[in-house]
Formats: C-alpha cells, structure tokens, sequence
C-alpha cells in the first residue's frame, strides 16, 4: 500500500470528521440534536465519501435500535459525558455549583492547524449552562500512523470553581468483532511489563495506577484484536498514554457492542480537581494506533513513533554504562569508586555512573534523601577529582539522585517537615523510610530544580538517574486542602517542569528515568529523558520476559540492560557470562557488576563483548525489532534490522535443552528478499532463505546463546 498524505477534515455541513494517516483512516461525526460526537471507522484508507456515508448509516442504524433501557450510542462516543443518557463509564465527570453533574454541550467551531510534520484538528465545544469549553484535540503525522489526542478545558467562569472528577484524554473504539482480546502489561516490582491476553466480555476491564507512578503493576498500553493477531499479520488497534502519574485505562463493552476504552491521567476517585475561575486544564496525550501487520507491526509503529516524535535526541548512540549499585550498594566511597572506575574503563565502558551513597549522611536507606549535598566523609574534596579521573579514563560521568523523595531523618525534613504528603493528625506512611515531597508546591518545585541545578553547575556530570522509590500514600495537603485534589496532576507536570528546565540549562547532560527499576516507564517520560531503567530484576532469564513485554511500546534505543554478578540478588540464579551479554545486548547495554571480583577470564569475555555490541549497536539501538518467538525455555531470538536492510543482528537464546533436541530452523524477518546476507562466517544465504527457511542457531546445553551478524553483500 501506498503511504498516502495525512490529512485531518471536518465537514461542518454533516458533521464528518476525517483523519488519514499514511496507512489507515479514522472517522466520526457530531451528532446533529446532542452534539456528541460518535466513533464510525478506524482501519485501512477510506475516502471523504466512505466516510460520510459511514456516519448516515451508523446515525441511523442508532435510531433504529430499540431504546429500552438503554442508549444506542452508549459505546460509540468519541468521548462519553457525564449526564443525559450516558449509562457507561464517561470520560468526562464534572462538578458544577449546585452539585450538578450533567455536562450538555454545542459544537461552536472548529480549527484545523499543520506543523512541519503534523496536521491537527480541534473541536471546540461550549457547556450550555456554565461558561467552559472543552476542546478535542487530534493530531496526525506525516510518518506514522500513530494518532495523539488530547483535551484542553477552560473554565471561563469569572466566579464560579468547577470540580473536575474524571478528565480523560480519549476513547479509542474498536469496532464490534468476534472476539475483543486485549493485550496489556502487568507485573510488579522486580518483575514489570509482563504481557498478558485477555478477552473482554460484557462489562469493564480497569487497569490502572493508583500509586502517583506509572507503576510496576500496569503499564498505559493495549493492542486490541479479534483473537486471531499474530506477530506479523492480523488487525490490531492500540494505544497508550503520555503520563508518569497515577492512570487510568478503563476498556467497557455492552453484549455486541464495540468495546469503548478510555485512557486518562489520575486513578478512579483521585479528586476531583478544582478548577477555578479563569483556569484551564490540558490533559496528557493519549496516543492510538491501527495497523494490518500484527503485534509485530503494532511495535514498529510504536517504537518508530517513538523515535520520531517523543524521544530526545533519539539518533544519538547511546554509550555503554558501568552502575555501581549492585558493585557497592550504599558503600561508595573515592577509593572504592575509582577502582570500579578502572576497571570500568578497561572493559571498553563509556559511561561511569556513581549510585545511591554519595550525599548528605547516605549511609542506607533510612537517612539522606533530601540533603543533595556531597558526603565529605566518602568524597572529602568533593566529587569533582573522582570525576576528573572518570574523564580522564576517556568516560562519561553520571549520578543518581531521587530528587522527589526526603528520609525524616534528613537536614531538609527537620526544616521543611510540611513540603511532605500527609494528612494533618495521622502518622504517614513510611515506605522505604521515606516521604514524598509535594511537588504541586512550587516552592518545592523551585527548591528541587535549585538544588539539581547548583550540583550540574559544580561539577561536570554528562548523566543523571532519576529514581523515584516509593509510591504516594497520605495524599493530604493540609495547609491547601482546595488544592489537595490537584496534587496528582500537579506533581507530575511539577516533575516534568524540573527535567525541562534542567535539561535546557544543562544541555550536555542526558537522564536515565527510573522508579525502583521501571515504575516510571512511559511516553510522558520518556519526552524527556534518554533511557529507561528496566527494571531491578537483572536475572537474564526473567529479564528476557520484561524485555519482551518493554518492547510491545518502548523501543530498544530506550531500554538500559546491565550484566550483573551471579548468583542474582533477586532469585539466586547463575546464568552464564555470555548469555548475560546477550540478553543485556538487546538493548543499550550496561555493567552492574563489582569488576573488582572478575576473574581474569571474565573480564577478557566481557571486554570481547562490549567491544562485539559497539559494532552492532547501532542496528540494535535504531533498527526495527522482530520478537522471533516469546521468551521461552527452548530456543527463540530477537532480531534488528536497519531501514536500509543492509545489516541484521539475530540475538538466539535457549533456556534449556531437552533430549538431544537442536533449535529447529528460526525463520527471519525483515531482509531485503532479493539480496544475499554473509553471516559471519556461515555461508551466505537470500533474504529469502533466510526469511523463508530460516537459520538454525547453534545452541546446546542450557543458557545457550548467540549472536548472529547479517550483512547484506553489496
Ligand atoms: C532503586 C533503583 C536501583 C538503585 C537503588 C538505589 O531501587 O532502581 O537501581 O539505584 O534505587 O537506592
């Protein structure tokens, strides 16, 4: 199929909205009496006609249907109100004086604006009985078919506050089909992105973060098919959403009904959010998608989306990190830090990063956080001499702070005891002996960014991993309780507003998110920061399943994978170096282990291998990803291949051999049929075998691996 120009209409004489992406087509119309817009078609190119056809015939087969009970368009909205005969969940909960709930409103106009590669349209709808607009927002790119939507509410009102209690970015529609499969990520700490399937009924499926974070137990994404998707064929309708906060994705379907998903910032009961006089509200994007060419095709979407249209400065190379977390853990100290340094170096590592310890009086975790001034017991003259032979070792310098967090027993706690979450009276929670800091403040706001900022200005670090290591509890503002109801929204564009500020100030300077491993893996933070910390869990054997899951969305040029001593802290596993190479190897890849105790064959293996990856890198970190087969314990692989299909990496494991049972044949994806691959050293085959038959890795025994180079003979 021909990419075709996007485009965005709307037809204000039927009311026909129509957004083309390269690939597909998405259609709506405002309804004529109620000015609700309803859902008609999203799928391959439809033309203008199609369209407008589409909305006469589902307007109609809506009138049609018997209204007892029920609302025909109860499932088919754009983006479901609050009141009149909205009978499912809406997207839209707002309070108005004198406890009314109901929202009616008019289509007063439209707008449709283009960038350099977008073209956006924006509905704008009055209230009738209270002075607020509410605008839809969609926007649609030249590359991708990748659909953003947002919306934006003012309240115009000169004296009166309105509550906001549910403010969705969207409802994304998938149409009614034999089955509803819903693909989504679950897990928890130490175990994030694990892919599940499940099929909707009639009734509501929540996922959701009530924690603050985007959360280790559910990750904003879903692809939606009919329960016959495969990795590379079948149609799939997905979407996601642009915030690092609590969450809300909640998917409702009424017996053969399409099934309706809403996706929005804040959990279920989170406020409501006052919005007075004169304020307005734009809400995180949420991003859609629909594709022909499977879970496969859902990821290539996405990650070249991703690339393209979210990540920072997403050509660049990202460089191979030593951490010294699991090396040292709370002890850091120069001396200590420098030997890893080293070493580090030694190995070919590009990037030194010093972990938790460093500050204040870091000893463990009970006390410190808060107090971001250098440890003078650990780093007498500062961090700037550990730095300066960092640099002088030819690495980049990087530090971990937690900037949003503070222990009570901390010099910042004693002076500022109310910058915390809690509710008046009670004793607040101390998870992880610590407290979060109420980001909603903007005196913390400006404290946080002066203090992050005062450290890159007196020393010259290249990164910064910005953890965040417990979720909200005891979300009391009690000095502001009208405001109370905001602080989940407001702490997260709070957050957002430091890593802005700092990143413009400090150009030079990259940032790793992470949230106790990948609490805090998203669209929204992924806009402003280079990579993601995974997760905790660096056992390569779990570590395939998280990546599995992590790269549904997240491409490969985001996901931070160390190697990590044996036997795991996590489940006391032994995995051979090789196979921790290769597992790491699939995404930007890192040291977390203490070099110190290497032995001499080890270090010689792994300075093979890092050297192996920067050859290979840049196929890995800006190639297209191909899952070939789901992590299991007999053999599967991962491949990358570049857009010019010039070079392939295939990344083969196998857990466990059974019998004498070799792999059988693993067929590739992606290649240029008609050109003939070299692997090193095997002999050269057609894209077309290669994609055809396939290759037979060599894997005997358990935690087996191995990484194959394809190269395309000019
Ligand atoms: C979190 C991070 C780890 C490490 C520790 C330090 O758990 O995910 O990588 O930085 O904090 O306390």
């Amino acid at each position: 199929m021909r990419p075709r120009t996007p485009a965005v209409a709307y037809d204000t004489d039927t009311g026909v909205l129509l957004l083309d992406t390269p690939h597909t087509s998405y259609s709506a119309y405002v309804g004529r009496e109620d000015h609700i817009p309803i859902h008609t078609y999203w799928g391959p190119p439809i033309t203008a006609e199609d369209a407008t056809y589409l909305a006469t015939a589902t307007s109609e087969h809506l009138a049609s249907e018997w209204p007892c009970f029920r609302s025909a368009s109860n499932g088919h909205e754009e983006y479901p109100l609050d009141g009149g005969l909205q009978f499912g969940r809406s997207a839209l909960t707002m309070e108005f004086p004198g406890a009314i709930r109901s929202v009616e409103w008019r289509l007063s106009r439209h707008e449709i604006t283009a960038g350099l590669h977008h073209r956006d349209l924006a509905l704008w709808f009055e209230v009738r009985h209270h002075d607020l607009t509410v605008t839809m927002h969609y926007r649609v790119y030249d590359d991708s078919d990748v659909i953003d939507r947002w919306v934006v509410v003012r309240n115009g009102s000169a004296t009166d506050a309105v509550d906001v209690h549910r403010l969705d970015s969207a409802a994304w529609v998938t149409p009614e089909q034999e089955r509803h499969r819903m693909s989504h990520l679950t897990g928890r700490w130490a175990a994030e992105t694990q892919l599940r399937q499940i099929d909707l009924t009639d009734s509501h499926l929540v996922l959701e973060s009530r924690r603050g974070i985007t959360s280790h137990h559910a990750n904003p994404w879903f692809a939606m098919d009919d329960g016959t998707a495969t990795e590379e064929f079948g149609r799939v309708f997905s979407a996601t959403l642009h915030w690092s906060g609590s969450w809300r994705m909640l998917a409702q379907r009424e017996m053969d009904e399409p099934a309706q998903v809403l996706f929005g910032w804040g959990h279920e009961g989170f406020g409501p959010l006052r919005l007075e006089p004169g304020e307005m509200l734009k809400t995180p994007v949420s991003s859609g998608l629909f594709t022909t060419d499977g879970f496969g095709g859902t990821s290539h979407t996405w990650h070249e989306y991703a690339l393209r249209h979210v990540l920072p400065g997403a050509e660049e190379i990202r460089p191979v990190l030593f951490n010294s977390w699991e090396a040292t853990g709370f002890d850091v100290d120069e001396a200590s830090q420098r030997a890893l340094a080293r070493q580090a170096a030694d190995l070919g590592c590009e990037l030194f990063v010093l972990d938790d310890g460093w500050f204040g009086r870091r000893t463990g975790d009970r006390v410190g956080l808060g107090d971001w001034w250098v440890n003078s017991d650990r780093f007498p003259d500062g961090l700037q001499p550990l730095i300066a032979d960092v640099h002088a070792l030819g690495m980049g310098f990087g530090l971990w702070i937690e900037p949003e967090m503070v222990n009570p027993d901390s010099d910042l706690y004693r002076a500022h005891p109310e910058w915390t979450y809690h509710f008046a009276g009670r004793e607040p929670n101390l998870m992880r002996h610590q407290l979060v800091l109420n980001l909603a403040r903007p005196d913390v706001v400006d404290w946080v960014f002066g203090e992050l900022d005062a450290l890159l200005s007196a020393n010259d670090i290249q990164f910064v991993k910005w953890d965040m290591n417990r979720p909200f509890t005891d979300t009391g503002w009690p000095e502001q309780p009208d405001r109370q109801g905001r602080l989940w929204f407001d702490h997260v564009t709070g957050v957002y507003a430091v890593i802005d500020a700092l990143r413009r100030k400090h150009p030079g300077v990259a940032f790793e998110a992470c949230s106790g491993g990948g609490g805090r893996v998203d669209f929204g933070m992924m806009a402003r920061s280079d990579q993601f910390w995974v997760s905790d869990n660096t056992d390569a054997v779990d570590r395939r399943h998280i990546q599995h899951g992590f790269g549904q969305l997240y491409p490969a040029r985001t996901m931070s994978c160390w190697v990590t001593d044996v036997p795991t802290f996590i489940n006391r596993r032994r995995v051979p170096l090789t196979y921790r190479f290769h597992v790491a190897m699939a995404g930007v890849l890192g040291i977390g282990g203490d070099l110190t105790s290497w032995a001499d064959e080890e270090t010689e293996l792994a300075r093979r291998l890092i050297g192996q990856y920067k050859e290979i890198r840049h196929i890995v970190q800006h190639g297209r990803l191909h899952r070939l087969g789901a992590p299991s314990r007999s053999a599967s692989a991962v491949q990358y291949v570049t857009a010019d299909r010039r070079e392939s990496v295939v990344l083969a494991y196998q857990e466990a051999q059974q019998y004498d049972n070799q792999p059988r044949p693993i067929r590739l994806r992606g290649l240029d049929p008609d050109g003939t691959y070299r692997m090193d050293g095997d002999p050269t085959l057609s894209g077309a075998a290669l994609m055809g038959h396939g290759i037979t890795p060599r894997l005997t025994g358990d935690y087996a691996s191995t990484l194959i180079h394809l190269e395309l003979v000019p």
